[in-house]
């Protein structure tokens, strides 16, 4: 058996027909920029998350570079995060020339240690950045207590979790500005690069709007040093077509975690949910300990696996500058060493997950 990790053939294949005709309906009106289809799936974004301004952009990336953007963010800020996270979500703050403060992570979530900000916040932070890792939100009601009482913003790199749950809303309200990413293998993903960025606030949704089409307030006149940062006319298409689709997407997602869990409960470390968070498991992950033979062996049985993320941020080369060293952040790294995410997708069938678990 060969068991692909997020099988996009298959989830086109699913929807096929509706989006053929959504993308044929662009190409008919050759709509390519902020064409209709862009303002119909923020509409779309707004009534499914609730959250009051929804605003694409071309990427999870540049949907991070917007929201420091808007707030501001200058070199030489401190933006405290998580070394236990995909580069952009630093790399992007150390692009806009501020400084990413890293915080170990929770051993249990693998989210940022929220108890551990207090000690790293400086007269210089303006920004603490949880990541709601592998598509469960961060520990956000210690995080945001923290984030008010010290007058600092919060961003939410939400990248990998449209669509969870904190207290009973969705991910993409919490925080000052929340973002996410429409990359293909995330949960809702388009045929390309895609983002989005979310907030309750009306002056912050103003500035992001102009910022992502190079700071203009009306054509060619600039208030702002801006990108260009617009979604393709053509991926809000599929994605509005699987948007639809999503509420669905997502219970099968669910159901295919809590299969794996019934399964290896009793011999690995499986993800652990707080009962405050509901996850969109952009990734299922487990930990073990000889985890790169393992990966070898399931590659041999044809079952493809990730490893999200092998080296810590603060290892990595690039951040070598900020001084950090190994042992800087314990939990990171041995998490960094035993977990790897196993193939996820909301059409994996009961016989491929069994034939999986045994080769475990
Ligand atoms: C946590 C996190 N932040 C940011 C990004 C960047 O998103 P994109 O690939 O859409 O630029 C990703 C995507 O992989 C991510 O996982």
């Amino acid at each position: 058996m060969t068991i692909d990790f997020a099988n996009l053939p298959l989830q086109y294949q699913r929807y096929k027909d509706e989006i053929d005709s959504a993308i044929q309906a662009v190409l008919n009106r050759s709509d390519y920029i902020m064409g209709d289809a862009v303002f119909q799936l923020e509409q779309a974004l707004q009534s499914f998350t609730q959250a009051k301004h929804a605003l694409t952009c071309s990427s999870g990336t540049d949907a991070l570079l917007l929201a420091m953007m808007a707030l501001n963010i200058q070199p030489g800020d401190e933006v405290i995060t998580t070394p236990f996270t995909f580069i952009a979500t630093a790399e992007t703050i150390a692009r806009l020339g501020a400084v990413p403060v890293f915080v170990d992570i929770d051993e249990r979530t693998y989210n940022i240690d929220a108890s551990a900000i207090e000690a790293a916040i400086t007269p210089k932070t303006k920004v603490i950045m949880p990541v709601s890792l592998y598509g469960q939100p961060a520990d956000m009601d210690t995080l945001t207590s923290i984030a008010r009482a010290h007058q600092i913003r919060v961003i939410v790199d939400g990248a990998q979790s449209f669509g969870a749950t904190y207290n009973g809303v969705m991910d993409s309200t919490l925080g000052d500005i929340a973002t996410t990413s429409f990359f293909p293998a995330k949960p809702l993903g388009c045929f390309g690069d895609g983002g989005a960025v979310f907030t309750q606030d009306d002056t912050l949704a103003e500035t992001i709007r102009m910022l992502r089409v190079h700071g203009q307030n009306r054509r060619y006149h600039h208030k702002y040093i801006g990108i260009g940062a617009r979604l393709d006319t053509l991926q809000a298409a599929v994605l509005h077509v699987k948007l639809k689709h999503y509420e669905n997407d997502l219970k099968l997602r669910q159901e295919v975690a809590a299969k794996y869990t019934l399964a290896l409960k009793d011999k690995f470390v499986t993800p652990f949910i707080h009962t405050k968070c509901t996850s969109v498991y952009a990734q299922y992950s487990i930990r073990v300990a000889k985890r790169d033979n393992l990966q070898t062996h399931l590659k041999t049985q044809g079952i493809a696996t990730a490893v999200h993320y092998p080296i810590p941020l603060h290892l990595q080369e690039c951040f070598s500058y900020l001084n950090y060293k190994e042992g800087d952040f314990p939990v990171s790294e041995m998490i960094a060493k035993e977990i790897i995410s196993l193939p996820m997708n909301p059409y994996l069938r009961d016989d491929e997950i069994a034939y999986i678990t045994k080769n475990l």
